[in-house]
């Protein structure tokens, strides 16, 4: 018997939406390229977090790429990223040949340190953007953090990668910054096996976005290109089971918050081990111990 416990292994819906909007698909032979359930999947996405629009993406690391790309981040700009996170947040700054500057994290969300990015900013004045991440589905401290980058006038991106579902004071997280980026990697909250989405009430650039990704082909019959392009736009069948994925989201983030009362419940009588509070409404997706005892759950 296989007695392995996986990490946030993949869950499809019992109800099996995922193969219905995959069924619908080949039936209409829209396997690629894009078609009805990309279009759809960013409708839906949108309206569930409240973003004014969306572009679905091969991952969300494409997505953050795309998102320093449309911030027109260049050759030596400098970014401020966290420290603690995983790599896919600061590859996207290398990609496009910019220095990632790594800001400390603090106790409370384990997330950026609004103390610590306020003295990034007296080193380096002229930072390009702030990416902020929301770690194992834990919102930052957004309200400082943001306050900060509009008193430097630095757009803010937000990695919600972990934390689509999660709520800071009633706003989707993913939403507070110029843009916003989720991914759908195996092992997130809901998954398309891989694919990613991008965020931001900038309806134009969202549609630039969409242009670069599809390998900036210019709308004539020929095949012209006038930019780089990017061969980043999610593909119709991994849509299909984004919105299927999407009508248990609600469901999952409820086991979810299951899971840390269980866990809760079941250490509150040892004291090195101490639980991150669930203060925010859908703070649910993490567990806290204590410093020397930290790890990726
Ligand atoms: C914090 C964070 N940022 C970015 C990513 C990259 O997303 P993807 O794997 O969809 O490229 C992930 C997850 O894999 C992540 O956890």
């Amino acid at each position: 018997m296989n007695k392995r416990i996986y990490l946030s292994s993949p869950h499809m819906s019992d109800e099996g939406y995922e193969q219905q909007y995959i069924k619908e698909a080949f039936d209409t032979n829209w396997i690629a390229p894009l078609g009805e359930n990309v279009n759809k999947f960013e409708e839906e996405l949108s309206t569930y977090v409240g973003a004014k629009s969306a572009a679905a993406l091969s991952s969300g690391t494409a997505a953050i790429h795309m998102a320093l790309k449309a911030i027109d981040i260049k050759k030596d700009d400098i970014i401020f990223c966290p420290t603690l996170t995983f790599s896919a947040t600061a590859n996207p700054i290398i990609y496009q040949n910019a220095t990632p500057v790594f800001i400390d994290s603090e106790k409370e969300t384990w997330n950026m340190n609004p103390k610590a990015l306020e003295k990034a900013f007296e080193k380096y004045p002229n930072p390009k953007a702030v990416i902020v991440v929301h770690l194992y589905g834990t919102p930052a401290k957004i309200d400082e953090i943001k306050q900060i980058c509009k008193k430097h006038n630095v757009p803010l991106v937000e990695d919600a990668a972990e934390s689509l579902g999660a709520t800071y004071k009633g706003k989707q997280t993913g939403t507070f910054g110029k843009y916003g980026i989720y991914s759908f990697n195996g092992n997130k909250i809901i998954t398309t096996s891989g694919g990613g989405m991008l965020v931001s009430e900038d309806e134009e650039r969202i549609a630039k976005v969409r242009f670069w990704a599809t390998q900036s082909r210019e709308p004539v019959r020929h095949y012209e290109h006038k930019e780089i392009g990017y061969n980043y736009r999610m593909s119709n069948i991994v849509a299909g089971i984004g919105r299927g994925q999407l009508k248990v989201l609600d469901k999952r983030i409820e086991q979810k918050t299951n899971i840390y009362n269980t866990y809760k419940q079941a250490f509150k009588e040892i004291k090195e081990i101490e639980m991150r509070t669930n203060t925010r409404k859908q703070q649910t997706k993490s567990l806290a111990i204590s410093n020397n005892t930290k790890r990726k759950l």
